[in-house]
């Protein structure tokens, strides 16, 4: 059968890349968090003090970053390695969280990840997640899924989830990333967060991850059925 291109574009915490990994189990997919190498880019310039206000530096940053996911049997994920090292949990902490959004609104940022994004797309048979999936990086894809939730819901799911690995964190202080990243990646000049025309809003505010797994399978089969005729 012939692979096709998932795009998940959405608010943060609203089940992206849950969605995601269970499609590319289903399908036998590769699922890529787009995310994450915002995520671990930030993570860079915090590390070496990089002013992402200044072009100059940023370009040079950009040159000394190589970013690559792997597979871990153990957690059964691919997971974030930078430069060599693994930095998944790394680039989960709020202390990322809180940098990211302006770090991704760098023109050279963008660049350095959607070049990449796309060449891992060159095969289809992926599932990739983000806010620019499916208007710019493969604004082509067959199937494109815009998601959402009800911001309380959202929170508290992003809140269970830190607050199993650190006790210190506050649902205020949660509630004020989440809304601050909604609005910095929104609002941003390049390739800002809104729905593809041709995506399907999957608003999933009572739906189970099964519910939206079963809801979602329906859709590729359409969009494979597509492919096929
Ligand atoms: O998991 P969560 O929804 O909280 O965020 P994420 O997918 O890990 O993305 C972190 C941040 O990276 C977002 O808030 C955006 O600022 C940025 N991002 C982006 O600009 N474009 C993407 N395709 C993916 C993420
Ligand atoms: O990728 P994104 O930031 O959009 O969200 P996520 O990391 O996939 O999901 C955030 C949390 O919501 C996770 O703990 C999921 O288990 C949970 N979730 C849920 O409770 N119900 C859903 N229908 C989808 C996700």
């Amino acid at each position: 059968m012939k692979k096709i291109i998932i795009t998940i574009d959405g608010y943060s915490s609203c089940g992206k890349s849950t969605l995601a990994k269970q499609l590319a189990r289903e399908l036998d997919y590769t699922y890529i968090d787009s995310g994450a190498m915002y995520r671990a880019i930030t993570l860079y310039f915090i590390q070496n003090r990089i002013d992402w206000n200044n072009h100059d530096e940023v370009r040079e940053a950009l040159d000394n970053i190589e970013l690559e996911f792997e597979y871990n049997p153990i957690t059964q994920a691919s997971e974030m390695h930078l430069n060599g090292e693994n930095v998944e949990l790394m680039i989960r902490e709020m202390l990322v969280a809180e940098k990211v959004s302006e770090v991704a609104a760098v023109k050279e940022v963008r660049e350095f990840a959607v070049a990449q994004q796309q060449k891992m797309g060159e095969q289809k048979g992926i599932v990739m997640d983000g806010r620019d999936i499916g208007t710019t990086v493969f604004p082509d894809a067959e199937l494109k899924i815009f998601m959402t939730a009800d911001t309380a819901i959202r929170v508290e799911r992003r809140f269970k989830e830190l607050y199993a690995r650190n006790k210190n964190i506050s649902i205020h202080e949660v509630k004020e990333n989440l809304e601050l990243r909604d609005y910095i990646d929104t609002n941003r000049e390049i390739s800002p967060l809104r729905k593809a025309e041709d995506a399907i809003i999957l608003d999933n505010s009572q739906l189970t991850p099964d519910d939206q797994l079963r809801l979602v399978m329906q859709w590729v089969e359409d969009a494979l059925m597509v492919q096929s005729s």
